[in-house]
């Protein structure tokens, strides 16, 4: 949907802010280009809408070079939304996101009345229609952004650091929003931001740019932490990566073992081992520590506290999380219900996270 072909931009005074980069952009999925401040990334996002154009090399948006195609009219295919929203300030939020369908001829109650769904779209109630843009807060302003960019009903988004402004707490709710709505439009995006946890989270592919506009490594976000191409990009996405990337792993692969158990009210004895207590309906309810002495029947004042229990088929970051914080070191699987289905250990998990490596996607694709 989007291809760069050998593109470099010198500006004028001589900094080359994208080198001969190639790249493509698959339509109806989000991609991410990311990478530290003054690597390119708004260059290269502007060149798509011919806000910037391009020293050497091609632009090609849905097979057609940009430079053929007048840029008010390419635009009016791109919206386009950007940090602070860049809004209208002496327009109300609705006129706001009417504004662009208006000048391209929509009678403004039409326009009105679409960009009154397009605020609901985006999780906006409707009162705010009448509002000043400052008399909102940035997450709801950057949310008109969103619904001002959608409003000519585009396929292709162009989105640069349009969260990196809001808190955290409210950027993880406008990142959700954004993907329950690319679920719902299928729209081509091509997001920018400097955070390498929104470029995973979002991107289906993700693009680490390093300074002067290369193309460090271009990969699925499970790929690119498991195999970083470079120094660059292993230090870009920082250490912690094979932890992050379990929250992307399933758990295919995943054998649990059996471990002795037995039920409350039964009779232990002595527990030679980690003995995992379950109730009547098979649910685990803790441990008996090894060397325990239990007389008479079992009951729950006798057992260590187990650790997080681990549902089958999660992310394997449970699995991980339920080995670490078991007493026993066995992380407890159970089914949807909640039942006993067997332990792992942390060496297992680690060891299928090693499975999974799959050879790195990189370059151009
Ligand atoms: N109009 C311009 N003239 C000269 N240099 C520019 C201009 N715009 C950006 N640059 C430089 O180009 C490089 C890339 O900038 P930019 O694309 O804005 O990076 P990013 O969006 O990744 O922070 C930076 O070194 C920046 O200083
Ligand atoms: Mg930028």
């Amino acid at each position: 949907m989007i291809e760069f072909r050998s593109v470099r931009k010198e500006y004028d005074n001589g900094t080359v802010a994208v080198h001969d980069l190639s790249l493509s952009v698959r339509e109806g999925s989000i991609t991410v280009l990311v990478g530290p401040s003054g690597c390119g990334k708004t260059t290269l996002m502007r060149m798509v809408n011919r806000m910037i154009e391009p020293t050497s090399g091609t632009v090609l948006v849905g097979g057609a070079d940009v430079r053929r195609s007048d840029p008010a009219r390419l635009r009016r295919g791109i919206g386009y939304v950007i940090q602070q929203a860049g809004l209208f300030p002496h327009r109300t939020v609705l006129d706001n996101v009417a504004t662009v369908p208006v000048l391209s001829g929509t009678p403004r109650r039409a326009a009105r009345t679409r960009a009154a769904e397009l605020l609901e779209l985006v999780g906006l109630p409707q009162e705010l229609g009448g509002r000043y843009p400052a008399q909102l807060s940035g997450g709801q302003q950057q949310r008109v952004g969103v619904a001002r960019a959608l409003a000519a009903d585009p396929p292709v988004l162009l989105m640069d650091e349009p969260f990196s402004a809001v808190d955290p707490v409210v950027r993880e709710g406008l990142q959700d929003e954004l993907l329950r709505l690319q679920d719902e439009l299928g729209k081509t995006v091509l997001f920018v931001t400097h955070d390498i946890d929104e470029a995973v989270r979002l991107g289906e592919k993700v693009a680490v740019l390093r300074q002067g506009g290369h193309l460090a490594q271009y990969a699925a976000p499970d790929d690119l932490l498991a195999g970083p191409a470079d120094d660059f990009v292993t230090s870009f996405v920082g250490r912690d990566r094979g932890y992050r990337r379990l929250s992307f792993v399933t758990a295919d692969g995943i054998r649990p073992q059996p471990a002795p158990t037995v039920h409350i009210g039964q009779e232990v004895g002595r527990a030679e081992e980690w003995v995992l207590a379950l109730d009547g309906a098979d649910r685990p309810r803790g441990w008996v520590a090894p060397g325990a002495v239990v007389d008479g029947a079992l009951d729950e004042d006798s057992l260590v506290a187990g650790g997080s229990l681990y549902t089958e088929n999660a992310p394997l970051r449970g699995a991980l999380d339920a080995a670490l914080s078991a007493p026993s070191g066995l992380g407890v699987v159970v089914d949807a219900e909640g039942r006993y289905v067997g332990v792992v250990t942390a060496e297992h998990v680690l060891d299928v996270i090693e499975d999974h490596r799959r050879p790195v996607r990189e370059g151009q694709s």
